[in-house]
Order: structure tokens, then C-alpha cells, then sequence
């Protein structure tokens, strides 16, 4: 690098460190100091020797390659690899010669497949702070000389296949901040003296063979913040002393062989959010305490032998989202009482010793397992108001009595195993949609289905699915429509099977598909929207408002109503008829279900799947929702963006363009995943008629070129979702910044400095490869010329398989980096 270049770097480096916060005060980069010229060529010699920047030969100053950074005396200060060396010869880390660099600051030698040893010269470099050996083959054990490397901040030997112990000498790097030493094969015990590395933030050990007990002087690590020890061999009790670490975030002790009780003291760690003890023998009760935990997002407590009742408070905590404690010997009833609905996502009690009855607000829980219980008595009658409930295993208790046809509502039931008398109450079975139901094996798995295609013809299941033990399995989605005609018979169908009367003659022009039951009607939802009144309205697009209805049976569906003028305006009818046809041939576990819809002489409305949290654009909008949205939730929605319009593109015949992606039509269920909405502007891309048409779609999404060709092509989509997808990062539209992106000033902006501030930046490696992959895809979406982007089909593909971009380190990474086919190339 040339000097003034140099200057912005060691400048950035001042500013935010490796994937994150850690160098900012320690990083000082002297420019004093005296190299004569004979340490210069050492050092050159020494890079030269390596081989693994032969790219640059031909630029005499190695201080000038993109890999190396000098200070102003010209010594080396930074090495940066990433490039896997040519030959197997090459891919030693012996290759570097160690000694040569007296001056030494960051040395970051990640994914070269590198194998060998860590040299023990590497204590020769005493100023380094950054060593990042990450991702390679490295054998042998953990040099004990690294113990003199008294400057350290960062410590990064993860993924490799070191062996031996994890030498003591380490606690003698006071400054250490991280000390990454996951994936290994490294064995022995905890060293007690860790717990002088009082500076520690991050300390990641899962996956080695870690045996022997946890040492409780790691109770000391006041700054402590994610502390991983999972996936080992570590025996005995959780320390007390770690209600002392009180800036602890993320604790994982998970797949250990852990013994005696949970420590009351964890309930002082205020900031806790992940609790993960799971597949361990521990025993005794959930302690009281743990309901203290404020800021608990998952406690995870599965296959243990954890006894005792389940304490209530922990169905009441604010934040909690997911309480796994299945597979432990929990007794007693479910506490399920009084709650605050909705209250937490997923709950999985089962496998356990628990009797008494279901209570009756299990509504207020989103997907409930008590599966392999000894419950007993009848289902409750209503969900309840406010119900969220979608997915219930009862299985394999001892449950008797009625069923009620608001279960068939749920998106997964499994009621098999247990004592109902379905020869007295035939009323669950006459309202199984088996016309409209999905092949058996997408449904028993717990994941949605994702590519299955709806059959457009109505089928019925062979009689022989009436054997009992009888497994319910309910998915409510309704995709037939082959015009009036065969609705009409449709109807015929439905309503000779449930023995529905009156419905149709009373309420008109009742055109829906969506009775699989047979009594949700058009009039429900008036009365349920006291005819649409405001105080129902959730939001308003383009084309009409939309409005969250409880209906009856305390299912709670978003309406769509379009306006009574446009609803008369011919052209208006055509974009809703555009809009049920299209949403009845998409089934994509990305994109809103359409449940039905009504057309009628005072108004027109589709009936979709209600989404809890609204839209991608309100939770940007709202600083609380914002924060929820941490960096993998984020990359998420955008994944799950782009497979849905890479169905609609590349899996649908004819292809499908939405024509206005933005960031209000990506609306979010509970667990903030993301789903295409709002088809009112979408069309068919038929061969036969034109593309081209009026400019729709939304000021600030739509693609350069349909302001002035009017043509249409799968590729303004790609243009819209690169849009959302930086503003889904950014927390904010990416107007000025897209229209900028030319000026080299914007693509000098480092991309730390683009994400959203109101997130910390990333402190998984995964997240920092996902952040950096997601920015470089919306940029290609972004090319000013159509042909120049990529595919929805490329991008989802690229998201899916998460093959990671060049490695560089996150804080050097700046938007000109992300453009450059280059870099694109090597992953696109
Ligand atoms: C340069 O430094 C080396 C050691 O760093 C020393 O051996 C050598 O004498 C020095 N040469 C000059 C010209 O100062
Ligand atoms: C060095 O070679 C590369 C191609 O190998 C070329 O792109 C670059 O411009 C060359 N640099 C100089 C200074 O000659
Ligand atoms: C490594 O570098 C040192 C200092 O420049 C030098 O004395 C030594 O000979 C080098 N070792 C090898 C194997 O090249
Ligand atoms: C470990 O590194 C290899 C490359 O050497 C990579 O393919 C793999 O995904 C990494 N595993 C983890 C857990 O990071
Ligand atoms: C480091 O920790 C050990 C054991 O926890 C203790 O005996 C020792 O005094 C500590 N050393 C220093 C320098 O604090
Ligand atoms: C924790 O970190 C803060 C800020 O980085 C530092 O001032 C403090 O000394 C650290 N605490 C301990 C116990 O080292
Ligand atoms: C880590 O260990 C767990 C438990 O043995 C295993 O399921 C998981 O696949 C391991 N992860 C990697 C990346 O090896
Ligand atoms: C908990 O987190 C909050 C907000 O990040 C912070 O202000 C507070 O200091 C933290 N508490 C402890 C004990 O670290
Ligand atoms: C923590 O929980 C215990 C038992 O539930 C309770 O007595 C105590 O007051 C709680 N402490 C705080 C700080 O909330
Ligand atoms: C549930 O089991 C406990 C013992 O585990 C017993 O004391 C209690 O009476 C049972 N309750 C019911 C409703 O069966
Ligand atoms: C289930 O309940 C019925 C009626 O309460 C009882 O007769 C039967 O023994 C129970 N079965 C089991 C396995 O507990
Ligand atoms: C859908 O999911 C199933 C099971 O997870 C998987 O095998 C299948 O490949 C997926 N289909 C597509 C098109 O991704």
C-alpha cells in the first residue's frame, strides 16, 4: 500500500477491529519507529519466501501489495491472507518466516487450507495484537511460547485440528479481549488461571474434548460477554461464581456431561439472553431465580434430568421467545395461567412426568408441544381471544372428550395416541380440508412446506386415512380457483361434505374457497370489522386498506379490502382478479397465504394469513422492533425474500414479476421471517402479450430503466430487492446512497460505517461473511444495466448456500470492495 493510502487504513483499524469492538484503544500504530534498511529486506525476503503472494511480483515495494500494510519506516505491521497458496508445498504455515518481523501487528492468515504446526517462533513478535490463524489445518498443539505475546487483544485458532491442552501460559496475555478456540481436537481441562484474562469478552471453546470441571475462577471475567463451552467432555457442576459475570450475554454449556443443579445466582445475570444447558445430567429443580432474567430471549433446557414443577413466572417473562424443556422428568401441571397474550413462541414441554389438564390459554403460545406427557381430560373449547396458537403436538397422552373445529385451523395438529371418542364427535374429522391438504410427508415433518406446488384440481384422500389411532395433520391453504364454473361446483362439493346450509343464500355473492369448515363467511367479517371500521385498520396500500379481523372461532386473518370507487373502477377489478389468480398458484413458504376472498356488490376482499409483527418496513421504523431484528434475523428475511421471488420467477410458468418489491410489501410473522405480499401490481410475463406498460410500483424501489423503456422484466424485481435488501441492513431507504454510488467518495464508505447503527456490529463470523455476501449481491442487483444483474435465481442460490466471501476482515472492508467483479466472480 502507498503511504496515503496506508494512513486510511491504520486509521480504520483505529476505528473497529476484526468482526468486532475489540481494538479500538489498543491498536496504536507508532510511526516512529527506526527499521533500518536491512529489517526492510529481511522482511521482504521473508514475504517473498512465503510464496503465497506471488500475484505481486511484479510490484517492486512490497509495502505497495494489498496484503501488506508498513509503517512510515517502511517495516511490515499488518499481514493479511486469504487467498488459498497454489500447491500443497505452499499451504504450510512454516512458509512465513516468523522471526523476520520485529514490528508485527495483526497477522491474519484465514482459510488457506495452511497446515504444519504453530512454530513456536512466533513469540518473536512481541507487538503483535491481532493473531488470526482461523479456518486452516494447523496440527500439533498450542505453542506455550504464545504466553509471551503480552500484547494480544485477539486470539483466533478456531477450526483447525489442534490437539493437547490449552496451555496456561495464555493467562498471561492481559490484554486479550478474545480468545477463539472452537472446532479443535484440543483435550485436558480449563486452565484455572483463564480466569486472570479479566479484559475477556468473547471466549469460544465449542466442539474440542474438553474434559475435567469448569473452573470457578472464570467467575472472575467481569467483561465477559458470550462464553461458549459447548459440544465437550466437561463433567461437574455449573459454578456458582457465574452469577459473577455480569455482562454475560450468551452462555452455552450445551452437550457436555454436566451433573448437579443449576445455580440459583444464574438469575443475576441481568443481561442474559441465550441460556443454553441442554443434553447435559443435570438434575434438581428450574430454580425460582431464572424468572428474574429480564432480557431472556432462549432457555434451552432439554435432555437433562431436571425434576420438579415448571415455575410458572417463566411463561411470564418479557422478552422470552423459545422454552425448550423437553425430555427431563418435570411433574406437576403445565402453569399455563394467567398469561399475558400473546406470550412466548415456541414451547416444547414434551417428553416429561406432566399430568392435570391442558389449560385453556395454550392460545397464547404459537407453536405448543406437551407431546409424551400423561395428560389427561378434554381439549379446551376455545383457543381464546387473541390466539396465536398455529402448531400443536398433543400426542401421546391421555386425552379425552370433544374436539373442536377451531382446531382444524392450525397449521399442524397431531392429536394421535391418545383416548378421544371420535365415534361420538365426528365434528373435527368433517372439517379436515382433505381436498385441499398436502402430501402426507411434507406435513409430518414440523417445516412448512417450501417448493411444494399446489395441485389445482381438488383431490380427495383415499377413505382408508380414518384408522385409528387417528393422526390429524390440518394445513389450511387453499389454492384452486379455475374460474366461476368450477367454483360453483367446488362449492357443490364443500357444502354437501359438511352439511353447511343457508350460508350462500344469506349472504349472496359469497365466492370464497376458503370454507374449508364452511361457516367462515363474508358476514363474519363484517361483524367482526363492525363493517370496517377504522379502529380495525392495520395498514393501507396501494390499492386498498388492510384490516386485522378476529374471526369467531378466534383466528385472527388480515383483510384486504379494496375501496368501493376503485373496486367499481374496471381497471381496479382486474388488478384483484390478477391478484387472486396469481396468489392461488404461488405456495411458497415465503410468500403470504391467501386463505380466500369475497367478491360482493358493496365490496371486494382477499383474506390472508395474519402476520404478527407487521411489516419489514415498521419494524425498521421503530427503534424497539429495529433492535430485534439482530444481524441473522435480518440476513433471514432477505434470504427468505429472495427465494420467494426466485419462485416467482424462475418456478412458475409463466414467470411471475411482483413489480413492487419495498420493504412495506415484506410483512413479518412471530418469528420475524420474512413473506411476500401484495400482488396488486403483479403480472404474468406472457410471451404472447407486450411487456410493456404503465410505470407501477413504488418511488425510491423501482428500477432506472421503467422510468424511460417501460418495459418489464423479471430483472426490475432484482433491481427493487437489492433496494430492500440494503435498507434491510442499513435500517433506513438507501436512496442517497444508491444514486451516489458512482462517486468514488461513496464507495470509499467502509461498510461497518453503512449498517445500521442501532444494532452492534457483528460478532459472529457468520454474520460478518453473511453481511458482506448479502451487501455485495444488492450492489450487482443495483447495476444500472438489467443485463448486469444477476438472477433472482443466482442470488438465492448464492444466499442459500452461504459460501463465503473472501475473508477479509470486516473492518477493512469498504463498498468499492464489495463492487469490483473481482470479488463478485469468486463467489458468483
Ligand atoms: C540494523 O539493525 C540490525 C538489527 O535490527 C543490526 O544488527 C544492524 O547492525 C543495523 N544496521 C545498521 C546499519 O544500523
Ligand atoms: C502486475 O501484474 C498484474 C497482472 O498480473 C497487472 O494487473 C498489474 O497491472 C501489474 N502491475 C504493475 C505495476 O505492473
Ligand atoms: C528468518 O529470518 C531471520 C531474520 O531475518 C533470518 O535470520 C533467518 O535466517 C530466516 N530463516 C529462514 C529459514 O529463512
Ligand atoms: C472450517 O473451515 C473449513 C475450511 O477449512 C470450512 O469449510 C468450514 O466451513 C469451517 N467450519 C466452521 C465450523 O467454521
Ligand atoms: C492467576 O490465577 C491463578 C489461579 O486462578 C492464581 O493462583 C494466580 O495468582 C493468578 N495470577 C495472577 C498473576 O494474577
Ligand atoms: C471491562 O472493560 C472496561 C472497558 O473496556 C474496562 O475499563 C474494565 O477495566 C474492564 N473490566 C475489567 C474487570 O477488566
Ligand atoms: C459440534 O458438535 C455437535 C455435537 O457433537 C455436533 O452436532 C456439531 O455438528 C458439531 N459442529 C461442527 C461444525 O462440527
Ligand atoms: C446490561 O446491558 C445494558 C445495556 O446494554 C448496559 O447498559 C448495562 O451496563 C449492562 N449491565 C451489565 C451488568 O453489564
Ligand atoms: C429474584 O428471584 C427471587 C426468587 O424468585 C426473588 O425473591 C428476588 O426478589 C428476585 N430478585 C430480583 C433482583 O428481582
Ligand atoms: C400429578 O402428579 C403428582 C405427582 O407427580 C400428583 O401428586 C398429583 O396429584 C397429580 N395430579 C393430577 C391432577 O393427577
Ligand atoms: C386413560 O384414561 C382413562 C379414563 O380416564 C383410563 O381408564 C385409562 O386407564 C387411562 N390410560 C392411561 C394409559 O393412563
Ligand atoms: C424443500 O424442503 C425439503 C426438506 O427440507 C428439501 O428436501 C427440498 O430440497 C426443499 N425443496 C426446495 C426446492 O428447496
Amino acid at each position: 500500500m502507498n503511504q496515503s493510502s496506508m494512513a486510511n487504513c491504520v486509521c480504520s483499524l483505529l476505528i473497529m477491529a476484526l468482526y468486532n469492538m475489540l481494538l479500538p484503544s489498543v491498536i496504536v500504530t507508532s510511526m516512529t519507529h527506526s527499521s533500518n534498511s536491512s529489517t526492510i529486506n529481511e522482511e521482504r525476503q521473508a514475504l517473498l519466501q512465503s510464496g503465497w503472494w506471488n500475484d505481486y511480483l511484479n510490484i517492486s515495494d512490497h509495502c505497495a501489495w494489498d496484503a501488506i500494510t508498513c509503517n512510515e519506516a517502511g517495516s511490515v505491521i499488518i499481514i493479511l491472507g486469504w487467498k488459498i497458496p497454489p500447491s500443497e508445498e505452499l499451504r504450510r504455515l512454516q512458509n512465513l518466516n516468523m522471526t523476520a518481523f520485529p514490528n508485527l501487528e495483526v497477522l491474519y492468515l484465514y482459510g488457506m487450507s495452511l497446515r504444519g504446526s504453530i512454530p513456536k517462533e512466533i513469540s518473536t513478535l512481541t507487538k503483535l495484537t491481532d493473531l488470526y490463524l482461523s479456518n486452516n489445518h494447523l496440527q500439533g498443539s498450542i505453542p506455550v511460547e504464545l504466553g509471551s505475546l503480552t500484547q494480544l487483544v485477539l486470539l483466533s485458532l478456531y477450526n483447525n485440528s489442534l490437539t493437547g491442552s490449552i496451555p496456561s501460559t495464555l493467562s498471561q496475555l492481559v490484554n486479550l479481549r478474545y480468545l477463539l478456540l472452537s472446532f479443535n481436537q484440543l483435550e485436558g481441562a480449563i486452565p484455572a488461571e483463564l480466569g486472570n484474562l479479566t479484559q475477556l469478552i468473547g471466549f469460544y471453546l465449542s466442539n474440542n474434548s474438553i474434559t475435567g470441571s469448569i473452573p470457578s475462577s472464570l467467575g472472575q471475567l467481569q467483561n465477559l460477554t458470550i462464553l461458549l463451552l459447548d459440544s465437550n467432555r466437561i463433567q461437574g457442576p455449573i459454578p456458582e461464581e457465574f452469577g459473577n459475570l455480569k455482562s454475560l450475554h450468551i452462555l452455552y454449556l450445551s452437550n457436555n456431561l454436566l451433573t448437579s443443579t443449576i445455580p440459583p445466582t444464574l438469575g443475576r445475570l441481568e443481561n442474559l439472553t441465550h441460556l443454553f444447558l441442554d443434553s447435559n445430567q443435570i438434575e434438581g429443580h428450574i430454580p425460582l431465580e431464572l424468572a428474574n432474567l429480564s432480557n431472556l430471549d432462549t432457555l434451552h433446557l432439554s435432555q437433562n434430568k431436571i425434576s420438579g414443577l415448571i415455575p410458572p413466572k417463566l411463561f411470564q417473562m418479557g422478552k422470552m421467545h423459545s422454552l425448550y424443556l423437553s425430555s427431563n422428568l418435570l411433574s406437576g401441571s403445565i402453569p399455563i395461567e394467567n398469561l399475558k397474550c400473546p406470550s412466548i413462541a415456541t414451547v416444547d414441554l414434551s417428553y416429561n412426568l406432566l399430568n392435570g389438564s391442558i389449560p385453556s390459554q395454550i392460545g397464547c403460545v404459537n407453536n405448543l408441544d406437551l407431546s409424551h406427557n400423561f395428560l389427561k381430560g378434554e381439549v379446551p373449547s376455545l383457543l381464546g381471544k387473541n390466539s396465536i396458537l398455529d402448531r400443536l403436538d398433543l400426542s401421546y397422552n391421555n386425552l379425552t372428550g370433544k374436539l373442536y373445529k377451531e382446531l382444524a385451523t392450525l397449521t399442524y395438529i397431531n392429536l394421535s395416541y391418545n383416548s378421544f371418542d371420535f365415534s361420538q364427535d365426528l365434528d373435527l374429522k368433517a372439517h379436515i380440508p382433505d381436498y385441499c391438504s398436502f402430501p402426507r410427508d411434507s406435513l409430518i415433518s414440523h417445516n412448512p412446506p417450501n417448493f411444494t406446488s399446489c395441485d389445482p384440481s381438488p383431490q380427495t384422500n383415499s377413505p382408508t386415512s380414518k384408522a385409528k389411532p387417528i393422526t390429524v395433520i390440518v394445513l389450511p391453504i387453499i389454492g384452486i380457483i379455475l374460474g366461476v364454473i368450477l367454483l360453483a361446483l367446488y362449492f357443490a362439493r364443500c357444502f354437501s361434505k359438511t352439511k353447511f346450509e343457508g350460508g350462500l343464500a344469506k349472504n349472496g355473492d359469497l365466492f370464497s374457497v376458503w370454507n374449508y369448515d364452511g361457516k367462515v363467511a363474508f358476514e363474519d367479517i363484517i361483524e367482526a370489522t363492525e363493517d370496517f371500521h377504522i379502529k380495525y385498520c392495520i395498514g393501507t396500500g396501494a390499492y386498498g386498506s388492510v384490516y386485522r379481523v378476529q374471526l369467531p372461532t378466534g383466528k385472527i386473518v388480515a383483510v384486504k379490502k379494496l375501496h368501493q370507487m376503485e373496486a367499481q373502477n374496471p381497471s381496479f377489478d382486474k388488478s384483484f382478479r390478477n391478484e387472486v389468480k396469481m396468489l392461488t398458484e404461488i405456495c411458497h413458504r415465503n410468500i403470504v397465504k391467501l386463505h380466500g376472498f369475497c367478491l360482493h356488490n358493496r365490496c371486494m376482499f382477499l383474506v390472508y394469513q395474519y402476520m404478527e409483527s407487521g411489516s419489514l418496513f415498521y419494524a425498521l421504523n421503530n427503534d424497539v422492533e429495529a433492535q430485534e431484528l439482530n444481524w441473522s434475523k435480518r440476513v433471514n428475511i432477505i434470504k427468505g425474500m429472495a427465494n420467494a421471488l426466485s419462485y416467482m420467477h424462475h418456478d412458475c410458468t409463466p414467470p411471475i414479476i411482483h413489480r413492487d418489491v419495498t420493504s412495506s410489501n415484506v410483512l413479518l410473522n412471530s418469528h420475524l421471517q420474512a413473506f411476500v405480499s401484495d400482488f396488486g401490481t403483479a403480472r404474468l410475463l406472457d410471451p404472447d402479450s407486450s411487456n410493456q406498460t404503465l410505470v407501477v410500483g413504488t418511488y425510491g424501489y423501482i428500477a432506472p430503466e421503467l422510468a424511460y423503456t417501460l418495459t418489464v422484466s423479471e430483472k426490475c424485481d432484482v433491481f427493487s430487492f437489492g433496494v430492500v435488501a440494503l435498507e434491510t441492513l442499513m435500517g433506513r431507504h438507501p436512496g442517497e446512497f444508491i444514486s451516489s454510488l458512482s462517486n468514488s467518495s461513496t464507495q470509499n464508505i467502509l461498510l461497518k460505517d453503512l449498517l445500521d447503527s442501532r444494532l452492534p456490529l457483528p460478532v459472529f463470523p457468520k454474520d460478518a461473511q453473511d453481511i458482506m455476501l448479502v451487501v455485495a449481491l444488492a450492489l450487482a442487483c443495483l447495476c444500472f444495466q438489467p443485463k448486469s444483474r444477476p438472477s433472482m435465481q443466482q442470488v438465492a442460490q448464492e444466499l442459500c448456500a452461504s459460501k463465503l466471501p473472501p475473508p477479509l476482515p470486516f473492518y477493512k472492508i469498504s463498498i468499492a470492495q464489495l463492487m469490483t467483479p473481482d470479488i463478485l466472480l469468486s463467489f458468483i
